[in-house]
């Protein structure tokens, strides 16, 4: 189905206790706190893996002179070291994959430069210490600041990375109010539990790749090529995901040396990052400056804005990070500028994490606008409600559904927000106390997805997809849309997802899983519904589907019944159409914190949180919680800890691992709530649902930011918000 038209009443409409919707507790759960869900590196289908482990380079730039394997090749249980002098022929670099030991340039530090394959993890570990590499260094840029000067308009990657409306320099200069402030946001790192992980195993000319991947049949593509294999000969299995975030978007180098060392050695070979690895070998989310104008009239109506930000990543790469882009749908101005660069440093690769630039665009914007508000003295939903637009203000089409107004209405509302006071004036003991808000918006795309459909003799049916799940929720809602399409309970619904094997579909990222994979899901459902009513002689008009039967009027025939010994199939697909260009689509929210600010110490702690959502229909109103859960519990990390240090000498982060990176744990999260608005949005997809996995995140660092300068009086336009800056 092409998403041309918006859809209208759909089987899913009926009911409004049907499964979709539903608190349902994972189906997936039971096995994975039971430990026997098996994550990449624990499958147990393929025998007598070797283990490979990483070397990494020691300096972030330079060139390898020399490179001695001898000692390590000696070394107990070794079956082989590869290095650049023998790695099997590579393509050139696709996407985020890039070909492995491809020479003797080093871009950064801790790239591999060598991997060892031994009989055990240990003797692979002791092997790879044996490893003598002399290098040619090079003093190595790290300082994005510094770099300045040097930054380059980025390639257009989806977007332009530049956007203008009139006379943003003219209506600036005339405005009676005006702001130019600029911000920073440091490099973060996904911190997902599972690490990185992949056994591969080859059967002649094919390979098969147990890996931690979200979205599988992008990484068969990249790998295939890098491989330099027809797309058929690469298989990507993922059945469970231990969290991505976005760092297992793309393959990440462990899977690339472990197909090219297990294409050498003929044995399979498995292979995982270490917790360090994770932060130099992997990717991260880039540091960024950004500067922020607004121009507005005594009222707080914004005549103009201007939002330019600039971001780094490794020599040779062009990822940047798009902390402007949604600036541009988010307040009216008739007057306009957003602006990426990107400055390429001696650093690890950039790539996407949770809501790749709105995290970190919003984390400057949404306190801006709280900056505006102070200065105007205005309430800063009041400023937002003012700005609000009848229309995408750049994109210039109407929003599918926006619902930022009543979202922060209802959340001043629940959250107290009448109660805050004027910055500096609120005290609990020796806390200093403040609230801030802020909007949240996430884009909502579609992206293709297909998926088959099975109703067996025995009376279940079975979905396949090659979906992953990636904690998120996926294997629960998509049992919820086909138990709901075809009248069955969710125990006769058997979904099997994480194999290239089966039909292409969107894999998880970007906010659009669920509603893109979803989608194929209820079409596939939708043809197995008119197949089965093809097959009996009741009128297609008004068929029923609930109890495992089809029913028309006063005739009714049993769903097994109609299956056969061979059992019925059908299969689905979605991919975005007109209604892609004819809208803008978002989802919306907004955040309220509650801080208390120690008097003496400095210290910052978050009191309470509220997110107010709308993400079209809820598909599994515990699974959306918990999405928004989790990307406020991000927001609060991104607002007051997460920071990788960069020691600009050795162009390394210094506190590469999870003692020192830090991340929010319970004690850190007190009463936090999300709650979601009713919405439909037809002009979405055939659920009629918005993306919500990084809805949570955006705008939701910012309200804290907003709440200790309400606490204090203080502005730290520096993130994270730690205890130094306050003081
Ligand atoms: Mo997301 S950063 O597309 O997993």
């Amino acid at each position: 189905m092409e998403m041309n038209q918006p859809v209208g009443k759909t089987p899913l409409d009926d009911k409004a206790d049907g499964l979709v919707g539903r608190p349902i507790d994972r189906i997936d759960g039971r096995l994975k706190v039971m430990g026997r869900a098996p994550y990449a590196y624990e499958t147990r289908e393929v025998k007598n893996p070797a283990y490979g482990f990483i070397v990494g380079a020691t300096i972030a730039a330079g060139t390898i002179r020399s490179i001695d394997t001898a000692a390590a090749v000696k070394a107990p249980g070794v079956i082989h070291v590869m290095t650049h002098e023998n790695v099997p022929a590579q393509g050139e670099k696709k996407e985020q994959v890039w070909p492995q030991l491809t020479g003797t340039n080093v871009a950064f530090f801790d790239q591999p430069v060598a991997f060892v394959v031994a009989e055990t993890f240990e003797q692979a570990r002791a092997a790879a210490k044996l490893v003598k590499v002399a290098y040619d260094v090079r003093t190595p840029k790290a300082s994005l600041r510094a770099a300045l000067p040097q930054a380059i308009e980025p390639k257009k990657v989806q977007t332009d990375p530049d956007s203008k409306l009139g006379d943003f320099d003219g209506a600036f200069a005339s405005a009676p109010v005006k702001l130019d402030v600029e911000y920073t946001t440091p490099t973060q790192i996904h911190a997902q539990m599972e690490p990185h992980a992949t056994i591969a195993s080859w059967e002649g000319d094919k390979v098969v790749l147990y890996t931690a991947n979200q979205m599988l049949n992008r990484g068969q593509k990249s790998l295939a090529s890098v491989l330099k294999l027809p797309v058929e000969n690469v298989r990507l299995v993922s059945h469970y995901i231990g969290g991505g975030f976005g760092s297992k978007l793309q393959p990440m180098p462990e899977a690339t040396l472990a197909a090219l060392a297990s294409k050498a050695t003929g044995r399979p070979v498995k292979v995982a990052l270490t917790r360090q690895q994770e932060f130099h070998v992997a990717t991260h989310r880039t540091d960024t400056i950004q500067r922020i104008r607004l121009a507005s009239d005594r009222d707080g109506k914004l005549t103009a804005l201007s939002h330019e930000s600039w971001s780094d990543t490794a020599q040779g790469d062009e990822f940047y990070e798009t902390s402007a882009n949604v600036t541009r749908s988010l307040y009216a101005a008739p007057n306009r500028i957003t602006r990426h660069r990107l400055a390429k440093l001696d650093l690890p690769i950039a790539s996407s994490m949770r809501a790749p630039g709105e995290a970190v665009g919003m984390l400057a914007f949404e306190c801006a606008m709280d900056e505006l508000a102070e200065q105007i003295g205005l309430d800063p939903i009041e400023l937002r409600v003012r700005n609000e637009p009848t229309q995408d203000p750049e994109k210039q089409v109407p929003f599918t559904v926006r619902q930022l107004v009543p979202c922060m209405r209802e959340g001043a509302k629940l959250f107290g927000w009448d109660r805050r006071k004027p910055a500096g004036t609120t005290h609990d003991g020796n806390w200093m106390v403040g609230m801030g808000m802020s909007a949240a918006a996430r884009l909502n795309p579609l992206m293709p997805s297909s998926a088959s459909v099975k109703l067996g003799a025995d009376g279940y049916l079975t979905v396949r997809m090659a979906m992953t799940d990636i904690g998120t929720g996926t294997y629960t809602i998509l049992a919820q849309i086909a138990g709901e399409m075809m009248g069955l309970p969710i125990e006769r619904i058997r979904v099997e997802i994480g194999d290239t094997a089966y039909p292409a579909a969107s894999g998880s990222g970007g906010s659009f899983g669920a509603g893109s994979a979803g989608s194929a899901l209820y079409v596939a459902c939708a043809a197995l519904r008119d197949k089965l009513v093809a097959a009996t002689d009741l009128h297609p008009d008004g068929v029923v589907f609930a109890d495992g039967r089809v029913t028309s009027g006063n005739r009714s025939e049993a769903l097994v019944d109609l299956a056969g010994a061979d059992g019925v199939s059908a299969e689905g697909e979605i991919k975005p159409g007109a209604l892609k260009e004819k809208y803008s689509h978002y989802s919306f929210g907004a955040h309220f914190a509650e801080v208390g600010v120690d008097r003496d110490t400095g210290e910052i702690r978050l009191r309470r949180m509220l997110g107010v959502f709308t993400g079209g229909r809820i598909l599994n109103a515990k699974t959306a919680r918990s999405q928004a859960i989790g990307g406020m519990t991000f927001g609060v990390g991104a607002a007051l800890m997460e920071d990788a240090v960069i020691d600009e000498r050795t162009a390394t982060y210094v506190n590469h691992d999870l003692a020192e990176y830090h991340v929010p744990v319970h004690a850190d999260i007190p009463a936090m709530d999300a709650v979601f608005l009713p919405e439909v949005d037809d002009k979405a997809n055939p659920l009629k649902s918005k993306g919500l996995g990084e809805l949570g995140i955006c705008g939701a660092g910012a309200a804290l930011a907003n709440a200790v300068y309400n606490a204090t009086g203080i502005r730290i336009r520096d993130y994270p918000l730690t205890l130094d800056k306050v003081l």
